[in-house]
């Protein structure tokens, strides 16, 4: 899937763009069929909300789950990501973020390319976020917020939030996000939270500011998320488990188009558990240029 050049303007001017109903209903039905599976499992890469046994975030299930497998080398999410950043991607991040009915908890105003800078020493913002929707997303269930725009300031100051929710994460004070929004618009337009049918996607910039409420609407949220970034700015350091910023810097290949619908074959390594050597973290920046296979 490719871009037009008033998408691309619009991408640059907004740090974003919004898909409605980009994946069918029996796309969407081939990942929500496996996603109680993946939230069942005794694994580390499921983490749950502060409390709660609700599953916050499960980590790399391209890496155990085939439909998932699959979704990750689906053409309609990486290419536009390629065209963008005129390079093959890896895979960064690969989340399913639960968002459960009255369970799920905020994410806090933040960057995505905060936490990848500091956590993991990726040297530019050339990774992108790219999102389906697996459920509606309403008024009701915590959508998505983004200041449009804010991706222009590059990395904000940020400050490292490890009380508020179970998941660490470098996050951009009130004070700020107030002068954000107010001057993206204030009232008028400063916030806007993308709302649609379960299917539809969200690309978005790494700098751009984002958040979201609680879900206290009886009415799950969950929602895909590949962070692809460009293979030439791979992380410097593996402060973090591999499920949640990966290591293997190869480029991803794209499946033809109908790869949530027939049976493509993929390869799960992970489908045993989770090695060994994906939970060695450590504080040393790799030696320039080095690129460490998983
Ligand atoms: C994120 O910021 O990575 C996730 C936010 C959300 O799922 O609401
Ligand atoms: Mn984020």
């Amino acid at each position: 899937m490719k871009l037009t050049p008033a998408q691309l303007a619009q991408f640059e001017r907004d740090g974003y763009l919004f898909f409605p109903s980009l994946f069918k209903p029996d796309e969407v039905k081939t990942l929500t069929d496996e996603v109680p599976r993946l939230y069942a499992m005794d694994r580390p890469e499921n983490v749950r909300e502060k409390g709660s046994r609700a599953v916050r975030t499960n980590f790399a299930a391209h890496l155990y789950s085939a439909p998932f497998a699959r979704l990750s080398r689906h053409p309609r999410m990486i290419e536009p990501v390629e065209q963008i950043f005129g390079e093959q991607l890896y895979m960064h991040q690969f989340k399913i973020n639960g968002k459960q009915a009255f369970d799920g908890d905020v994410w806090q105003w933040h960057q995505d390319y905060g936490t990848w800078l500091n956590d993991d020493l990726m040297p530019t913002p050339r990774a992108m976020n790219v999102a389906i929707f697996l459920d509606e997303v309403n008024d009701f269930n915590g959508p998505l917020m983004f200041v449009p725009g804010s991706h222009r300031l590059g990395a904000l100051p940020a400050g490292h939030d490890l009380s508020t929710t179970s998941y660490p994460l470098w996050t951009i004070d009130n004070e700020a996000i107030a002068t954000l929004v107010e001057k993206a618009g204030g009232r008028q337009g400063g916030i806007v939270a993308p709302k649609g049918p379960a299917g539809s996607m969200i690309l978005f910039d790494s700098c751009l500011v984002h958040a979201s409420s609680s879900n206290l609407s009886p009415w799950h949220r969950v929602s895909v998320y590949l962070s692809l970034c460009a293979v030439s700015n791979h992380i410097r350091r593996h402060k973090r488990v591999e499920y949640i910023a990966h290591r293997d810097f190869t480029p991803v290949e794209c499946l033809p188009d109908d790869c949530l619908q027939r049976p493509y074959p993929v390869e799960l390594p992970w489908e045993k558990g989770t090695p060994a050597s994906a939970l060695v973290t450590s504080l040393d920046a790799l030696p320039q240029g080095e690129r460490v296979a998983a």
